[in-house]
């Protein structure tokens, strides 16, 4: 089965004064997605933002908001999320106790659901949720900051994971996210990815719209 391949742009690198026109930059560059990156200073040792930019976004976009909750007790908050817009929610295996509950609870309230792993989280642990999940997230820095450099050994956790999806002709999409820039692209292209985050290669580059064609055209063609 040929999946489609996404650019999702991460507006945690984004200039917050000027939100507006940094979506229509990327918008204007193709791109699909809009990633949004939920941090508490709990789970992660930095904070950004909440629902009431979801819905501040909702209103300048019409591109699917992706929305990666890096926060204590995801499943408090799920039904926030989606109410402000939200369209994929991925919650982190390492910090919910009940990941299927969870999942169910994204999907009756009409999202899609996402799990995300973190570098040193195995394939293993989400095995079994693999039939029933939409999309899984591979971390591939440790969560908390933009513009760190992409670890190496994600590409193999990728194939590993897509020889499964492949195998049992599972339906989610493989999510990437850090450390994403034109010169590792294709390659983790190659290795099985259908969605891209990209923060630093695109809001800190000269020219945002040039940037995301850029990327988009170096996946296109696997
Ligand atoms: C890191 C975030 C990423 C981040 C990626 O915790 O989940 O989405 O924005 O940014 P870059 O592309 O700069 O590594
Ligand atoms: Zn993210």
């Amino acid at each position: 089965m040929i999946q489609q391949k996404i650019i999702a742009p991460s507006i945690l690198s984004a200039d917050f004064s000027n939100l507006q026109q940094q979506i229509r930059s990327v918008e204007l560059g193709g791109a699909d997605w809009i990633h949004c990156d939920i941090m508490d200073g709990q789970f992660v040792p930095n904070i950004t933002f909440g629902p009431l930019v979801i819905k501040a976004l909702r209103r300048i976009t019409k591109l699917p908001l992706d929305v990666h909750l890096m926060i204590k007790t995801p499943e408090n908050f799920i039904e926030r999320f989606i109410e402000c817009g939200a369209n994929y929610i991925s919650i982190h295996q390492e910090e919910v106790v009940n990941l299927n509950a969870t999942i169910n609870l994204i999907k009756k309230l009409g999202a899609n659901a996402g799990i995300a792993i973190n570098p040193e989280t195995k394939i293993e642990t989400i095995e079994n949720l693999l039939p029933s999940i939409d999309l899984i997230l591979i971390m591939s820095v440790n969560p908390g900051f933009g513009g760190q450099s992409f670890i190496q050994h994600s590409i193999q956790k990728i194939k590993e994971l897509n020889e499964i999806k492949t195998k049992f002709n599972f339906n989610f999409l493989i999510e990437v996210d850090g450390g994403i820039c034109k010169k590792n692209i294709s390659e983790i292209s190659v290795a099985g990815c259908n969605v891209f985050v990209a923060g630093n290669a695109i809001f800190n580059s000269d020219n945002i719209s040039a940037s995301t064609i850029e990327l988009k055209n170096l996946v296109s063609n696997y």
